[in-house]
């Protein structure tokens, strides 16, 4: 099943959810508070243009608000964290942890409560009265074992997909496509006028591709069934929504995929490809970097089949064991769990604030229609497979390099086989 509505914005349930913190008496309680705590390092890769500018609204309401402590913005460039990733890791396995990290709500999470490298925050939920200001699903994914792990600053959508109005114009296609299918029939007029029909970056974007194709294809349940072992990925149906993913993947550009998503996104700006599916940070970015109006600059609608769906991730922070300030970052913490931090970070950074008593007016234009949909009772919640949500990260290690084959060979037998034992090797 997908996240229930009721599951992911009810309130009211949430402390049946997790045992109450045996102490909630604040940052001693945590060990927190010793050494030095006139620094931190926040680690993320908010770096490049439609990330960072949302970040250091929140930097300095942090600075405004804590000016004896120095901020350093430890970043790492590069979409999705794929290059973070891989130097946090190190950093976790040497014991030398930032201060707080970014990391998405989920099975990625989990994933790092598991080995040991994030501190329990109850006592701060508890001290901040956070328990009933996030959706009671969102709470979910951020506790192991009754305990909270993290801070969810906002929610993200992924099944998104972002165009260029006048490119459709030019093409003389009316309105993108409702369906994979005819995603397919929009793409042959496409190239027959040497538009790209869609633009592509690294792994990751194809990827992000992939789980909102299967999205599209297989509905909301059967998605879902996906990541907890109850839909087999060698049944028919999948293996025709994962040869659907091939040949829409034929029509983009992926032998000379752009090296981002930002430089993905601006062949759609210039006109040079009609489509990209990406996550709403892309609205950060071209409202922003790019200046672009929304409905004459871009546009953007659900990716074909997932109208009514809201294919979620969150990013959050944590508090590492071992940080060398604790009581600095926990004042952190406090910042990205703020109303006031939320709601100078999310405008910018294209999405909506995991708080659910955020204030809406800030929230224009596409973020207006996003906070809607989150909000509507009938929406139907699902989760990310590129962004941490639905697969632990050693599954999610072997369908990357799973994908990178299948890109290539697109085979799809092989690839579904693969992930399958994956699952089971990984679960
Ligand atoms: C996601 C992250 C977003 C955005 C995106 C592109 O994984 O959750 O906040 O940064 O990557 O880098």
């Amino acid at each position: 099943m997908p996240y229930s509505r009721r599951g992911v914005l009810a309130l009211g349930m949430t402390a049946a959810l997790f045992a109450l913190p045996a102490c909630s008496s604040g940052a001693n309680s945590n060990g927190g508070g010793s050494g030095n705590d006139k620094e931190v390092e926040v680690f993320s890769w908010w770096v490049g243009a439609g990330e960072k500018e949302g970040l250091e609204a929140m930097i300095a309401d942090f600075t405004k608000k804590n000016s004896d402590i120095k901020f350093n913005n430890a970043g790492v460039a590069g979409g999705a964290g794929t290059n973070a990733k891989t130097v946090l890791a190190t950093r976790l396995q040497a014991k030398n942890p930032p201060d707080s990290y970014q990391v998405h709500a989920g099975k990625e999470l989990a994933s790092d409560i598991e080995a040991g490298y994030v501190e329990d925050l109850t006592y701060l939920y508890e001290r901040e009265g956070w328990k009933e200001k996030f959706p009671k699903g969102l709470v979910e994914a951020i506790t192991v074992g009754g305990k909270l792990y993290s801070v969810p600053v906002n929610i993200h959508r992924s099944n998104l997909l972002w165009f260029n109005p006048a490119t459709l114009q030019k093409a003389g296609i009316a309105a993108p496509p409702k369906t994979w299918a005819e995603f397919l029939t929009q793409a042959a007029t496409l190239k027959s006028k040497n538009v790209t029909a869609l633009s592509i970056g690294p792994g990751w974007t194809q990827k992000h591709l992939l789980e909102n194709v299967l999205l599209g294809e297989l509905g909301a349940d059967m998605y879902t069934g996906l990541w907890d072992g109850s839909v087999d990925w060698k049944s028919p149906k999948v293996i025709a929504a994962l040869s659907t993913y091939t040949k829409v993947l034929g029509f983009s550009d992926l032998k000379s995929a752009a090296a981002d998503w930002q430089p993905a996104l601006d062949k759609v700006v210039d006109g040079s490809a009609a489509y990209n599916v990406m996550g709403d940070w892309a609205d950060g970015y071209l409202k922003g970097a790019k200046a672009l109006k929304f409905k004459t600059g871009y546009d953007v609608v659900a990716t074909p089949g997932s109208t009514g769906v809201y294919n979620f991730l969150s990013d959050s922070f944590t508090l590492p064991v071992g940080a060398p300030h604790k009581g600095a970052a926990e004042k952190w913490l406090v910042e990205c769990g703020s109303t006031e931090g939320q709601d100078l970070f999310n405008p910018q950074k294209g999405s909506v604030p995991a708080r659910i008593d955020a204030d809406k007016s800030k929230y224009t234009d596409y973020l207006a229609a996003a906070l809607a949909e989150w909000q509507n009772p009938q929406t139907k919640i699902v989760g990310s497979l590129a962004h941490g949500v639905v697969a632990n990260n050693a599954w999610n290690g072997e369908i990357d390099t799973a994908l990178q084959i299948f890109v290539q060979d697109t085979n799809v037998g092989k690839f579904a086989d693969a992930v399958a034992k994956a699952y089971q090797a990984n679960k």
